[in-house]
């Protein structure tokens, strides 16, 4: 490919188009309105048809994007939400926001993605003139140069075809979508000029590279990063944990060098769709490719066993143990627990791959009853692997927390009432560091 073009620093005027965005989640309904606020047309496609028609009716479910982002958009005339995929046939551009994740053996299940191209080919076909399509969602590289563009080949159609990842980072509320630099490969020259031109309309700032591979792997090493630092400080925390030592305090101590150190936090495991799975996606490439990636491998496996390390913090805890000395394995007392936060993270409702559910599920193994709180979740719904808990989000109020034995504190939400949970909670585990400010609570951190 000839040189890459320098990176746009401004948005550019070009002409108004047709986009497509597949997949309304948790990327693709901001993507919409960031295209959408350039003064593209945009066509939502979404195969779920309830989602369909609750964005037809101009309703948010994703609450953390607020009550009107939907209706705006709607009220325009130029947002139309559909599950009729031949409708992409009327769009200049496509962009793929659908899920990519693990299946059962832990590799990457692309069902989603192969679903979604082979109806974007057919409507190519359809349409008979050229489309741009770009590939939003996490994959390993190569996806997009190995199976996307010989599907779309099939269609016998000229397109222009690229991968720019998404970096979505829901619930930040210092930082627009559009305001967040937008990498783009593509496979060709001319595909990587559509891409730029069309992402140049809606973002502050498009970052060219040489290729898809090149986009897709920096996407695998942005979230790599994050899980091997976390998994760090993870480990960190154990060790200090036994050496009497308060991770938090080494963290705030470490964290006023100048250079040379970013600060994680540890926390009681990974959630959300994107650090707990993305690694995976490479260290599968990678023993394809005959090597071993073994952070990634190493990061899952201190990670994953956060949720037990709490607990077994928190069954010390309760026995009245030494932690020096304990034997938590061994201590099973039956008691109440009641955990704070069902989402992933603060402020926001998705709680997939949430480690509060697998905190849940062992505090039950041993003997415990559980129920939980958040305000962002009133409900749980049936999930892959814990199946539905049929549980209901306790309203805390003095007596209610009163009522447990634990209070562990899994997700530190804005909308909880800190003193409150400080003031009437017999003891409370604190995953967070929620508590630093309430010396008088009877707190663990684990
Ligand atoms: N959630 C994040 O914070 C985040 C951040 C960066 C990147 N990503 C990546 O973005 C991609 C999407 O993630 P998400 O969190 O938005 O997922 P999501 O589950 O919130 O949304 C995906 C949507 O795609 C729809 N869908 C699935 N198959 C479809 C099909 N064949 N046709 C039309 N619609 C279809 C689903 O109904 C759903 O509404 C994933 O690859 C993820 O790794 C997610």
């Amino acid at each position: 490919m000839a040189a890459v073009p320098h990176e746009s620093a401004r948005r550019a005027r070009a002409p108004l188009q047709t986009v497509a965005v597949i997949g309304l989640g948790y990327v693709g309904l901001p993507l919409s309105r960031a295209m959408w606020a350039a003064g593209h047309r945009v066509i939502g496609l979404d195969n779920d048809p309830a989602k369909v028609h609750r964005l037809g009716r101009g309703e948010c479910y994703l609450r953390h994007l607020g009550a009107d982002f939907v209706a705006e958009m709607l009220a325009s005339g130029r947002f139309e939400p559909t599950g009729d995929a031949a409708r992409l046939a009327e769009a200049d551009a496509v962009l793929i926001c659908v899920p990519t994740p693990l299946d059962e053996a832990g590799q990457p299940d692309l069902t989603y993605v192969d679903a979604t191209i082979a109806s974007v080919a057919e409507a190519l076909g359809t349409r008979g003139r050229s489309q741009l399509i770009v590939l939003e969602s996490t994959t390993y590289p190569g996806t997009t140069r190995q199976r996307l563009k010989p599907a779309l080949d099939a269609a016998g159609v000229p397109y222009h075809l690229a991968f720019s990842p998404e970096r979505e980072d829901p619930g930040r509320r210092n930082i627009a979508t559009t305001a967040i630099p937008k990498v783009v490969g593509a496979i060709d020259r001319p595909s990587l000029d559509a891409a730029v031109a069309l992402y140049s309309t809606a973002f502050e700032r498009v970052v060219p590279v040489e290729s898809a591979d090149i986009a897709e792997a920096a996407k695998l090493l942005e979230n790599i990063y994050r899980a091997v630092n976390i998994a760090l400080v993870n480990e960190m925390k154990v060790v200090l944990d036994r050496l009497g030592i308060d991770v938090w305090k080494v963290i705030e101590a470490a964290s006023t060098k100048p250079f040379g150190f970013s600060p994680f936090y540890p926390g009681p495991g990974l959630g959300g769709h994107c650090i707990p799975i993305d690694p995976f996606y490479l260290a599968w490439r990678a023993k394809q490719a005959g090597v071993a990636a073994r952070f990634i491998e190493l990061a899952g496996d201190v990670n994953q066993s956060m949720p037990r390390w709490v607990v077994s913090r928190t069954l010390e805890a309760l026995a009245g143990a030494d932690p020096l000395k304990s034997q938590a394995s061994s201590l099973k007392p039956v008691a109440r627990i009641l955990i704070l936060g069902l989402a992933y993270k603060p402020d926001i409702d998705d709680v997939r791959e949430s480690p509060s559910f697998e905190l849940i599920h062992l505090f039950r193994e041993a003997s415990c009853a559980v129920d939980y709180s958040d305000p962002h979740v009133p409900r749980t719904h049936p999930m892959r692997h814990y199946g539905d808990l049929g549980l209901s989000s306790v309203v805390l109020t003095p007596q209610s927390l009163s009522m447990y034995d634990v209070v562990v504190i899994a997700t530190a939400h804005k909308a909880f009432d800190w003193p409150l949970i400080a003031q009437h909670a017999k003891l409370i585990i604190d995953t967070r560091n929620a508590m630093k400010d309430y010396p008088q609570a009877r707190v663990v951190k684990a």
